[in-house]
């Protein structure tokens, strides 16, 4: 092609009514959720941004397999579908479904992580770092040093850092280092990219102590993409020549297919050591069903073998980087500050830049989310203090997360141009009245992942 455009690579086959409420519901929906936007309803939301997890838009050929999904209990030809398409890109010889990726999360950390340990990752997922901590263990994040600075442009920003997973394994001893794991893309620290050479350097490392080395690759296709247009020698190879490679450096993986599956629902614990599997197997048989379906119906599973190739399409990718890039550069160019570069399934604002007059104990990127949605009925995510700021046991003020961002996560091949132009003006809204934002207090919390619960009141 000889145009610029670069175009939505679909037409549209289905589509769903959005519901526009106004102010006054807006502001009712608030006061009713306890400024929690996990509380609002779907139909109180204009466009929903809360996450890319599982809200996709599935394809005629997915649909078409749905059809085709077989519910045989044990042996199902949709489950061997499925353990192909998977095997395919990452090369794993054992493949055990779950119904999402934190169940693959708690399946593995129950086999491989013991209380005392230390696991280190880029940085870890909300639930990745709760179901270590679950297990007793330590979740430690070491990305490299400009990872947590929103304004520091690197190509490769989710990379671990090599030399402080050196220094973590001699600090805590090799024996309590069960495993490493690397976040592709690094959601938690911007949506960012980890290059091909990085995981080669952490095998590398991982090799020399015998640690097993796991990815936690729910963003696979998109960073396959990053490594593609960024890294020297990548240019001219595939997606999946890409995926390929990545995998071959780890020995498993864990999957939330919600993602880069192109599913509603699914994941995958995906891995070597045959005796980890055996137990994962029998955890999986407790908790999510026989290891042929593994939580998810023969429909399902199906979908999920046709996503998994569909994500790898050039065409797709260069139009799901691009889209998100378009959003981030719109709103930069109209005065919000965001994380740089933007990252591959969303735009992260940087409400600590936005809001300087907000301590972080008084929660800046939720009072950016909550204005996000008051004004324009755009939901998007807190990623600070609420969600991983640490509680002070005496009451006194949290320990501040590491950045202030509200993340506009884009849900695959959902909104269009003409959606992300008004998520677009909304955010340029905002930021010319910062000022008017204020902090908020938490009054009520549960003792974990207290985000998606806590109530809110604004100072
Ligand atoms: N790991 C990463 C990097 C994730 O982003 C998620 C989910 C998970 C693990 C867990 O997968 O939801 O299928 O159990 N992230 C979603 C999000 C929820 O909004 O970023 P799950």
């Amino acid at each position: 092609m000889d145009y610029n455009t670069i175009i939505e690579p679909f037409r549209i086959h289905t589509v769903q009514a959005i519901d526009l409420p106004d102010l006054e519901a807006r502001e009712a929906a608030l006061e009713r959720a306890g400024n929690n936007l996990f509380g609002l309803h779907a139909d109180e939301v204009i466009i929903d941004l809360l996450t890319d997890s599982g809200t996709g838009a599935m394809s005629s050929e997915q649909w078409a397999g749905m059809m085709r999904g077989d519910e045989t209990y044990a042996g199902s030809r949709s489950f061997f579908r499925f353990e192909e398409a998977v095997q395919n890109i990452t090369g794993f010889d054992h493949v055990i479904p779950t119904h999402q990726g934190r169940a693959a999360e708690k399946i593995l950390f129950s086999v491989a992580v013991k209380d005392g340990d230390v696991v280190p990752n880029n940085t870890h997922f909300d639930t990745t770092r709760a179901n270590v901590e679950y297990q007793g263990a330590e979740a430690r994040d070491i990305v490299i040093p400009g990872g947590t600075d929103p304004a520091t442009i690197l190509p490769f920003k989710g990379n671990m850092d090599i030399g402080a997973l050196r220094e973590t394994i001699a600090e805590v001893g090799v024996e309590n280092v069960p495993l490493v794991m690397i976040t592709v893309t690094n959601n938690s620290g911007g949506g960012q990219p980890v290059s091909m050479a990085n995981l080669r350097e952490a095998r590398d490392v991982c090799d020399e102590y015998g640690i097993p080395f796991f990815l936690d690759a729910c963003r696979f296709a998109e960073n396959a993409w990053f490594i593609k247009t960024r890294e020297d020698g990548y240019a001219d190879s595939t997606p999946m020549e890409i995926a390929q490679e990545m995998f071959s450096y780890a020995d498993g993986a864990t999957m939330s297919a919600k993602k880069d599956g192109l599913g509603n629902i699914g994941g995958f614990l995906a891995l070597n050591n045959s005796t980890w599997a055996q137990e994962a197997r029998n955890l999986l048989i407790l908790t999510e069903g026989f290891p042929t379906y593994g939580g998810l119906a023969g429909y399902d599973l199906e979908a999920l073998a046709v996503g998994l190739m569909e994500v790898l399409d050039e065409n797709y990718l260069r139009y799901r980087i691009r889209s998100t890039e378009y959003l981030a550069e719109t709103v930069l160019a109209g005065g919000m500050p965001i994380v740089q570069p933007p990252g591959g399934h969303a735009v992260y604002l940087d409400a600590a830049a936005l809001l300087p007059h907000v301590p972080p104990h008084q929660y800046p990127a939720q009072s950016l989310a909550i204005e996000l949605y008051r004004a324009g009925g755009v939901r998007g995510v807190e990623i600070g203090t609420v969600m991983f700021g640490r509680r002070d046991p005496d009451g006194g003020p949290d320990e501040p997360a590491a950045m202030e961002l509200v993340r506009l996560a884009i849900p695959r091949r959902t909104y269009t141009q003409s959606h992300i132009d008004y998520v677009a003006e909304v955010v340029i809204d905002v930021a010319s009245r910062a000022e008017e934002l204020g902090g908020y207090e938490i009054v009520e919390q549960a003792p974990w992942l207290r985000h998606f619960t806590a109530r809110l009141k604004r100072l």
